[in-house]
């Protein structure tokens, strides 16, 4: 027989090969048993011995030839298996992203816009004493405006208490820093309320406070005018209605026009009391301020649609991952 043919017939066939089971019917057919390679093998023994002295090396030449190349072809196959279980139209895997809670973003966002309109950002105590949060601003033991906010305590004898708006921090700033001032305050306060779709047990506001020679409500409208334009990105219309604070005189409401026409109480806000700035060493006579607090909750809400305060404090990957 012709050997050489064999080996050639063999490696041609093995090249055709793709899969396990060809690849193991072709074991058998060319170098099991009963292949014609084993058969011409065992027929070698009956040869001349100079027969097999030249024939039996290429027989085992051949044989380990086709081994290797069985070898080769079994990885190649197990190596295009692998690509093959890669499916193309699965998804993508995408790496986990962090995203900034929308509350971050909207603080991020507040602070730059008043940062670039020459306030400092500021921050203070959310455990704060009853002598800030109420008293420093003229809210009375048992004037209404304290039953205004549901307060929790943490120590009526002391008067510690979480604070339950950043106003506290009007003063404390002022205490520290002489006219003129222009800060923004952004900051977690606590309220002991029930919770639903706008109410929180805590939830987060930015105060703002400008206080120098001839600042006016107009100068208060300018400010909010310029925020409001920058934060909504398109122009906003806006406008004060009168209220009541203790702590400014006059005081004001702040609305701004949503995209529906419908008018949104976002802020308070006002001329700070002169009372106020009395209180801190500061010549009413000779500076005046203005003052504003508003939620941040509700400023995120409205920019992005949110209909439920609770969402900001669930949790919930598919919510924060959003934005
Ligand atoms: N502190 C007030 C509140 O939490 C909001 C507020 C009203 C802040 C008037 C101010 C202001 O600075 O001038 O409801």
């Amino acid at each position: 027989m012709d050997i050489r043919a064999l080996e050639s017939e063999a490696t041609d066939a093995l090249e055709k090969i793709h899969d396990a089971q060809a690849l193991d019917a072709w074991h058998t057919m060319y170098l099991g048993r009963k292949s014609r390679l084993n058969a011409f093998m065992r027929s070698i023994g009956e040869l001349s011995l100079s027969e097999k002295k030249t024939i039996a090396p290429i027989a085992q030449a051949v044989k380990k030839q086709l081994e290797e190349a069985y070898t080769r072809r079994e990885k190649y196959i197990q190596k295009s298996n692998e690509g093959a279980a890669f499916d193309v139209t699965l998804p993508p895997l995408y790496p986990a992203y962090g995203r900034l809670h929308p509350l971050t973003r909207v603080e991020r966002s507040i602070r730059s816009i008043f940062s670039s309109m020459n306030f400092s950002v500021v921050e203070g105590p959310e455990l704060e004493t009853e002598k800030y949060n109420f008293d420093s601003l003229h809210i009375p033991k048992n004037h209404p405006a304290r039953d205004m906010q549901d307060t929790l305590w943490v120590s009526t004898e002391k008067g510690r208490l979480m604070r339950t708006h950043t106003s506290p921090m009007q003063v404390r700033h002022m205490e520290k820093h002489l006219p003129p001032v222009r800060i923004i305050v952004p900051g977690r306060v606590f309220r002991n309320e029930a919770t639903d779709a706008s109410h929180e047990i805590n939830f987060y506001q930015f105060e703002g406070l400008m206080v120098g020679e001839g600042v006016t409500l107009a100068h208060l409208k300018g400010v909010l005018t310029a925020f409001f334009e920058r934060f909504f990105e398109r122009p906003m219309e806006m406008r004060f209605r009168p209220s009541y604070f203790p702590f400014t005189e006059p005081s004001v409401e702040i609305d701004i026009k949503a995209e529906n026409g419908t008018w949104l109480e976002v802020m308070g806000g006002g001329m700070v009391h002169p009372e106020v700035l009395e209180g801190v060493g500061y010549n009413p006579q000779a500076v005046s301020g203005f003052a504003f607090g508003g939620g941040l909750d509700r400023f995120a809400m409205i920019k992005y649609g949110i209909p439920d305060i609770r969402l900001f404090y669930g949790a919930d990957m598919r919510f924060n991952n959003q934005f």
